[in-house]
């Protein structure tokens, strides 16, 4: 006597989260299981800080979205607080992205470490992210 058992397995998955460009700089939101939510991070020049709130806008969240093929913007928030550990550095501020750039750093600021904002708050953006959907099937023979 054979039993055949079929086994549907949905894997919903993320194929992103990381971003660099060729010069070493980084972006990544922080805190979050999903890849696509958290705070912003980025590194450059060896250091990972936060960015600044001020000035911080929805173009500017869609460009973080964008860059780590996250898909667009669901919400934004730039007074954010979590348990995450975070390096004190303000390292972007006043940042003015169009909404078109490819990176967060190709958009406009006054420089890297030029900063108004205090490191106590901090730009939290969620993203819709772009899963990958497959399904993996297995049958068992007993
Ligand atoms: C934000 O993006 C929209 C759509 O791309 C654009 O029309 C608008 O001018 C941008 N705003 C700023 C302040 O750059
Ligand atoms: C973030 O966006 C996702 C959709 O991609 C949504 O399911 C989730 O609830 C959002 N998280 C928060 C905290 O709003």
């Amino acid at each position: 006597m054979m039993y055949v058992l079929l086994l549907c397995v949905l894997h919903i998955h993320s194929i992103h989260g990381q971003n660099a460009d060729q010069k070493g700089k980084r972006l990544i939101l922080r805190g979050r299981s999903n890849p696509c939510e958290g705070r912003v991070d980025v590194y450059n020049e060896g250091k990972w800080g936060i960015v600044g709130h001020i000035g911080w806008s929805e173009n500017n969240s869609a460009v973080v979205c964008k860059s780590l093929g996250c898909g667009t913007v669901v919400s934004f928030d730039i007074d954010f607080r979590d348990n995450y550990p975070a390096n004190d550095l303000v390292w972007a501020d006043e940042i003015k992205c169009g909404g078109t750039e490819q990176n967060l750093w190709d958009c406009e600021f006054p420089g890297w470490g030029v900063i108004k904002s205090s490191a106590h708050s901090h730009v939290y953006v969620n993203c819709s992210g772009e899963r990958v959907t497959s399904v993996f099937i297995s049958i068992l023979f007993v």
